[in-house]
């Protein structure tokens, strides 16, 4: 038997509905979306509007067309922050950022963009006025966050944070890496500009999947440019969202994938999906406080969280304690800096870094109570 505990790395098993829509986009659709007149082209353009359709309705976007389908929260990021930032321009940002977000501010530093990073507190919690206080110091063109840590699970408090920042006039990119798919997210409602999302992680779709959206009024220089199938007399990338920012062949099965995924999503309620998921929380926490010689990072509220969770057991190398979870136990989970090295600067894990468990959808009470018995095996039982 297995536990899979990495689903703030990608989520795993699919819902059986991801794999049967996938394979049969596959097998039976085949035709380029948007590159042909004929009926699988049609087809398949009409599974990608489709699937467009449904991520609008999970996150109560009015216009689906603001939605630009990605290959992965990596790639939403880039565009977004190419895509707004040019030199002279000011961006604040935390230091609970993954390096999806932290690597292209640094390329665009280098392109003459001021990057300013506001420090979070020892469990990854920002402070919404040290925020603002740091975007108050000059004129600031954008805000960018991971909602949730994928570190520490710490949820930032944008409720707070996008409304000021679209009544100051500043852009505000989410991260929504370790939070689509695990909670309610309403970027129209509360004001957020860009948001970026994998479709791997909690929306439970095929990996190479993502997507950004883009507020109605914002336009984007693209990051990719080439064939959008239309407009093929011009040389420059059309006006229109979402072509504007979806040069290239689109993953048709990985859509048709993360269409059958949101509509899941949708029937459960993300409501309850959270509900749900903070119970493991709470349980994963309550479980970890107990066991002696484990030390816990980041928020123990299980209400601040997103799915991530990280620890470390007192002296041991956090790759000895995954290695043992893995090898005598059948449990996976990550250890390491996970790509967020400024995270474990924030929380005096850098550079040993830690354990990090995050479950998932289809992740049991009994699976919970499973690892806990083993982590307590492997904290009495180190590697000799
Ligand atoms: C907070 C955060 N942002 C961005 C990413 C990048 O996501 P992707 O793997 O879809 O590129 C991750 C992935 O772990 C993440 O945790």
């Amino acid at each position: 038997m297995s536990i899979y505990l990495d689903n703030a790395a990608t989520s795993f098993p699919k819902p059986e509905a991801v794999y049967i829509a996938a394979e049969r986009a596959l097998r039976e659709t085949g035709a380029n979306p948007g590159r042909g007149g004929h009926q699988p082209a049609l087809a398949a353009a009409r599974l990608i509007f489709e699937s467009r359709e449904a991520v609008a309705r999970l996150f109560d976007i009015g216009d689906a067309a603001r939605i630009a389908f990605t290959a992965s929260a990596t790639e939403a990021l880039n565009t977004a922050l190419f895509g707004v930032l040019r030199p002279g321009d000011r961006v604040v940002t935390s230091s609970m950022e993954h390096n999806a977000v932290t690597r292209p501010l640094r390329a665009l530093q280098e392109r003459g963009v001021e990057v300013v990073k506001v420090a979070a507190d020892g469990r990854g919690l920002l402070d919404p006025e040290a925020l603002r206080r740091a975007c108050r110091a000059a004129p600031t063109r954008l805000v960018v966050l991971s909602h949730c840590s994928n570190v520490t699970g710490s949820r930032q408090p944008i409720e707070e944070i996008a409304p000021w920042c679209r009544r100051e006039g500043i852009l505000f990119l989410l991260d929504a890496a370790q939070s689509a798919g695990l909670m309610p997210i309403h970027p129209e409602a509360l004001g957020i500009d860009l948001l970026a999302a994998p479709g791997h992680k909690g929306l439970l779709a095929p990996p190479g999947t993502g997507f950004l959206y883009v507020r109605p009024g914002l336009e984007l220089t693209p990051l990719i440019y080439g064939g959008t199938g239309g407009n093929s007399q011009s040389e420059l990338p059309p006006e229109e969202m979402p072509e504007r920012l979806e040069a290239g062949t689109q993953n048709t099965p990985g859509l048709a994938g993360l269409k059958a995924a949101a509509e899941l999503l949708l029937q459960h309620g993300l409501a309850a999906i959270q509900a749900r998921e903070s119970a493991l929380l709470a349980r994963l926490l309550s479980g970890l406080e107990q066991l002696p010689g484990v030390e816990l990072y980041g928020s123990r509220d299980p209400r601040s969280h997103g799915g991530a969770l990280s620890f470390n057991l007192d002296g041991r190398d956090p790759s000895e304690v995954g290695y043992l979870l893995d090898h005598q136990h059948g449990i996976f989970c990550r250890t390491g800096l996970h790509c967020a090295p400024d995270a474990h600067r924030t929380i005096g894990t850098f550079p040993r870094g830690t354990v990090r468990v995050s479950p998932g959808f289809f992740t049991t009470v009994e699976e919970i109570d499973l690892f806990l018995a083993a982590v307590a095996e492997v904290a009495a039982h180190p590697l000799s």
